[in-house]
């Protein structure tokens, strides 16, 4: 894959992913190519705001699920592939403009958030224009179908940070509710991109049905290792800032296990740790969760999730592009960042 950005890109696990995902290579710069052309203002102010968080690259997982998907189900991709990729990681970015605004985070793929920035006033309006434009860009293939799901979608990821901060503070919060929240606020753009890449190839029903199984369980399992990196991860590596579950009192796997788990003593610790002020209760969190089995916890049922995922797209013909959307399903789970 091209790096248009080397000091944004230079750790070896992206570049893992870019070597496992060198067969969309092409597709995956038009996409890059295609973003910034389409959000493109004739305001100098609106430029200032795109173009800095657009040199800041992530991963481009959701693309990369929308195109490995059609590859896997035709062997080759049209534009619209490519249209609907770009779709998907302007939704990204927006719902990640404005998550930073929710969580008071300042720093974002390795760069300010537009919140520290300039202000929640901007990153707010700037979070609505990039889905407003999302919608543009969607609509303009004509296909009812996509702007439906991707418009139900960006429903749910909503109902998801919803449910999430209707869920602040508690904790005695379950993980049944803790996996509906993940699984519409992560999962579901997840699933919706492998849904519509394998129906922009005329997939058929089954095939279909098995990648949106494929990308939701890989969706949820991504959601539980980002909340096990906010806990144990490296701030350098992950490059946004990390302990902000815990410093918004939103439970996680890792903590709800632990609430349920350890001895009482242990518990009433955190449960002050978490309503305390002090300034190094994110280490003191991550020390007292370490030693408990509580981080394995949630990365066996992230691996289960990642078998589930694998095993839903057994039934697709064995292709590179399968074989690719198995390893991503490892990479999930294994990412420093
Ligand atoms: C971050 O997603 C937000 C979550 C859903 C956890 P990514 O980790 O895919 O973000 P980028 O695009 O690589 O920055
Ligand atoms: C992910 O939530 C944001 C959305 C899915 C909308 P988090 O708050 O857990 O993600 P990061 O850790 O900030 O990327
Ligand atoms: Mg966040
Ligand atoms: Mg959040």
């Amino acid at each position: 894959m091209k790096n248009p950005n080397p000091t944004t890109r230079s750790s070896s696990s992206a570049s893992a992913l870019a070597t496992l995902t060198e067969c969309i290579a092409a597709q995956l710069a038009a996409v890059e190519k295609r973003f910034g052309e389409e959000l493109t203002s004739d305001l100098a102010c609106v430029n200032a705001l795109v173009k800095h968080v657009s040199r800041f690259h992530g991963k481009m997982l959701r693309p990369m699920l929308v195109l490995l998907s059609g590859k896997a189900c035709a062997g080759d991709l049209t534009d619209a592939h490519v249209t609907i990729a770009t779709v998907v990681e302007m939704v990204h970015m927006a719902t990640l403009v404005h998550d930073d605004v929710l969580d008071e985070a300042e720093l974002r793929r390795k760069g300010a958030t537009i919140n520290h920035l300039r202000g929640n006033e901007a990153a707010v309006l700037l979070g609505d224009y990039l889905i407003s434009h999302s919608y543009h860009l969607c609509s303009s293939l004509g296909s009812q179908f996509a702007s439906r799901t991707i418009a139900r979608t960006t429903n749910q990821v909503c109902e998801g940070e919803l449910l999430q901060i209707d869920n602040r503070n508690n904790l005695d919060l379950s993980e049944e509710t803790y996996l509906q929240i993940i699984t519409r606020k992560t999962a579901s753009l997840c699933a919706t991109c492998c849904l519509l890449g394998a129906t922009l190839s005329d997939a058929s029903e089954r095939h279909v049905a098995a990648l949106e199984t494929y990308g939701l369980a890989l969706g949820v399992a991504f959601q539980i290792q980002d909340d096990i990196l906010d806990i144990v991860g490296d701030a350098g590596t992950v490059g946004k800032t990390l302990g902000i579950d815990i410093e918004k009192q939103k439970m996680t796997l890792p903590v709800i296990h632990f609430m349920a788990t350890a001895p009482q003593e242990h518990r009433l610790l955190l449960r002050s740790l978490i309503a305390s002020r002090d300034a190094d209760k994110i280490e003191r969190i991550r020390n007292l969760i370490l030693p408990s089995h509580s981080i394995d916890y949630a990365r066996d049922r992230a691996k289960q999730l990642v078998e589930k995922a694998r095993a839903a797209i057994a039934i697709l013909p064995d292709t590179d592009a399968r074989r690719v959307l198995d390893a991503m399903a490892e990479f999930v789970v294994t990412r420093p960042m």
